[in-house]
């Protein structure tokens, strides 16, 4: 059993419903995917896997309208793009041990505000409880220090069990990802399990 993480308690009772929420629908085999962007990931991914669905949530919303009217016109059934806020979405649309997978590609780096970055987040461990036993995060980003701290906090924060990763130059999943390779950047990920039993303070 995991011990409780040195870092104050999310508190998701002061987090809102984001403006015209609606409950999703879940699936048996549900996915996450938070700062889709104008979504190239989500589509390929909704594609990819019919037996599949993907929440895909983008707050900025000229991203968010282009990435709803592709979605409408590939007309996926198993892809759901959603205008918010992540964090108020994610409190109120899952419940305990919903999720299968969630993915975090190439999130803004926050260089001047290290409590931004996702594994520095009290909400993290509120994520985590909204995952399943052996569900993974996939966080990609093109800035080496990111991924060395994201790692660590992976590690020895939230004692979780982590693989990393260097992006093939092939690889184009996410328009971030296709600039930065083109770039010639090292872009790398994480994948971050959560193991059987893992314990948080959410998992109601
Ligand atoms: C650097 S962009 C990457 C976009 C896309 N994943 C890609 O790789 O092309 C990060 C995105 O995350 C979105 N984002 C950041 N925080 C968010 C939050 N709390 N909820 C939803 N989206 C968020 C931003 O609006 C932005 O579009």
């Amino acid at each position: 059993m995991n011990k409780t993480p040195d870092i104050r308690a999310f508190r998701p009772e002061k987090l809102f419903k984001p403006r015209n929420f609606i409950k999703p629908a879940l699936s048996q085999k549900q996915y996450l995917e938070i700062g889709a962007g104008k979504g190239m990931h989500a589509m390929q991914f909704a594609e990819a896997n019919p037996d599949k669905e993907l929440i895909a949530v983008e707050r900025t919303k000229n991203k968010f309208d282009v990435f709803a009217q592709r979605a409408k016109e590939l007309k996926l059934d198993n892809l759901t793009p959603v205008h918010a806020d992540a964090l108020p979405y994610v409190v109120h649309a899952f419940p305990a041990k919903s999720l299968d997978g969630v993915f975090l590609l190439y999130p803004n780096p926050e260089p001047k505000s290290a409590a931004q970055r996702w594994l520095n987040m009290p909400f993290f461990e509120f994520l985590l409880s909204r995952m399943k036993d052996g569900a993974s995060v996939v966080l990609a980003s093109n800035i080496e220090s990111y991924i060395d701290e994201a790692e660590q906090q992976a590690r020895e924060l939230w004692q979780l069990p982590v693989e990393r990763k260097v992006i093939p130059k092939t690889s184009s999943r996410t328009h971030f990802e296709v600039k930065y390779l083109q770039r010639g950047e090292l872009c790398q990920e994480l994948v971050i399990t959560k193991p059987e039993g893992y314990q948080t303070r959410f998992d109601y």
